[in-house]
């Protein structure tokens, strides 16, 4: 098969990037190497800024988001028992979020796909990006049993952290930086009503836990837990009693439980590669960039990845120029460092260490008193959190 761009990976950020391509005509494919009911219900985000909501707006595929997704004007942090509302619209002249499951996202995108977009393969595991610096790279594939060849003349990998683009860019050229967390979440999908009307995070002297929402009768929530959990290791009972805790403050307040549908542990992991471009190949989404979840930044950056990526492939499309293509890796990974940032100090604030001592956790709460206590420190976190300016 012989396309313009080839797109690997039919996640958030593979499937938006067609639709963003297919919108300004130019032609691609996608491969996805897991089936369609399989990407359909893959639990995760659900917290998206602005500019995420203004790019699926551009890309037509925002009408059910508009219907559905909630907008938050803000977010709950709780800590010592007090909680404290951090609000967006007034401290960052007003900008706001809104909660949408990824899971929606993809679906919304995968039936704009099907019905008139370029070719979705599913169960089309891409083995291998062969010439990235040629001008023809190709894509080796495998589909129905059967080993094929994609050629293109770009190859976006959007295929995850475990994919398989990354590795075609030789070592000599690029370079990782990682740091792990020493600490997993634990999320869950619950049947009942959300116990706030704002996302709440909470510092609990036993770790963190975050309460979001997927419907006004779905919760989703989260447990710090350690490195090594499986979800078996927590019953149910369990994980409410320590969410109770964590969240407990002094008013009258109480945490709903019910029925859990859904469990799965995360590890918490920053990781970015560099370049994110090498010849023909780009790299977008979670294949270039992890950031640990407690930011709610991972499928931000991917969709603000995309739109750039997007915008170059559109201008080289009519022009044959690639100025744009050739400053892609440099505009990108301005915007991950500040988000990879901002995920990090927000996760070292709220998490245990289980290796801290009683200074670092009096440098956490100094670091929540300086929040609630500062419009100035306040303005900062709202800023970040509701998504620094997308790249032009
Ligand atoms: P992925 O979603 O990983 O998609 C990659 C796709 O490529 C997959 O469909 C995979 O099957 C496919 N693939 C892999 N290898 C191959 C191959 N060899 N051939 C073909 N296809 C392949 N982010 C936020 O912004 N807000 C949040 O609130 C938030 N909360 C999160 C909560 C949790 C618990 C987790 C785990 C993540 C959260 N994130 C959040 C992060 C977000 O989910 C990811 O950053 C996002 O999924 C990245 O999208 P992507 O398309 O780059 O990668
Ligand atoms: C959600 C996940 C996050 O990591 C976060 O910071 C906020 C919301 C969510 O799944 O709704």
């Amino acid at each position: 098969m012989r396309t313009t761009v080839g797109i690997i990976g039919g996640g958030p950020a593979g499937l938006l990037l067609a639709r963003l391509l297919y919108r300004a005509d130019v032609d691609c494919v996608v491969l996805e190497s897991r089936t369609r009911d399989y990407v359909e219900h893959r639990q995760r985000a659900g917290m998206l800024e602005q500019g995420t909501v203004d790019t699926l707006r551009e890309a037509g595929a925002a009408d059910r988001l508009h219907a559905e997704g909630m907008v938050h004007n803000g977010i709950e942090l709780r800590f010592e028992r007090e909680r404290h509302h951090i609000d967006f619209p007034a401290l960052t002249g007003g900008r706001t979020v809104t909660i949408y499951a990824q899971t929606e996202i993809v679906r919304d995108l995968i039936a704009l796909q099907l019905a008139d977009g370029p070719p979705l393969l599913f169960e089309a595991r891409a083995l291998a990006v062969e010439g990235a610096d040629s001008a023809r790279p190709l894509v080796r594939y495998l589909h129905a049993g059967r080993e094929e060849t994609l050629t293109c003349d770009w190859v976006v990998g959007c295929d995850g952290f475990h994919g398989v683009a990354r590795e075609a860019i030789p070592a000599s050229v690029g370079r990782t930086y990682a740091h792990d967390h020493p600490y997993a979440w634990l999320g869950i999908l619950a049947e009942v009503p959300p116990s706030c009307e704002e996302l709440v995070y909470a510092r609990g002297e036993h770790g963190f836990a975050l309460h979001s929402m997927r419907s006004p009768s779905v919760s989703r929530l989260y447990l710090q837990v350690p490195v090594g959990t499986a979800p078996k290791d927590w019953l149910d009972e369990r994980i409410w009693d320590e969410l109770a805790a964590r969240f407990a403050i002094d008013a009258d307040w109480t945490l709903e439980r019910g029925p859990i549908t859904a469990k799965s542990v995360t590890p918490m992991r920053s990781y970015v590669h560099e370049p994110m471009r090498h010849g023909r190949l780009l790299l977008a989404g979670d294949a270039a960039h992890i950031v640990p979840p407690t930011g709610a930044k991972g499928l931000n950056l991917a969709v603000s990845d995309v739109r750039v990526s997007s915008r170059a492939l559109a201008a080289w499309r009519s022009t044959g120029e690639t100025q744009l293509i050739d400053r892609y890796s440099q505009v990108c990974l301005a915007r991950v460092w500040q988000a990879t940032r901002f995920s990090y100090d927000m996760t070292r604030m709220l998490h245990a260490q289980p290796d801290g001592d009683a200074f670092d956790q009096r440098m956490q709460l100094a670091r929540l008193r300086r929040i609630t206590a500062s419009r100035h420190a306040a303005a900062e976190l709202a800023a970040n959190y509701t998504g620094l300016p997308l790249p032009e």
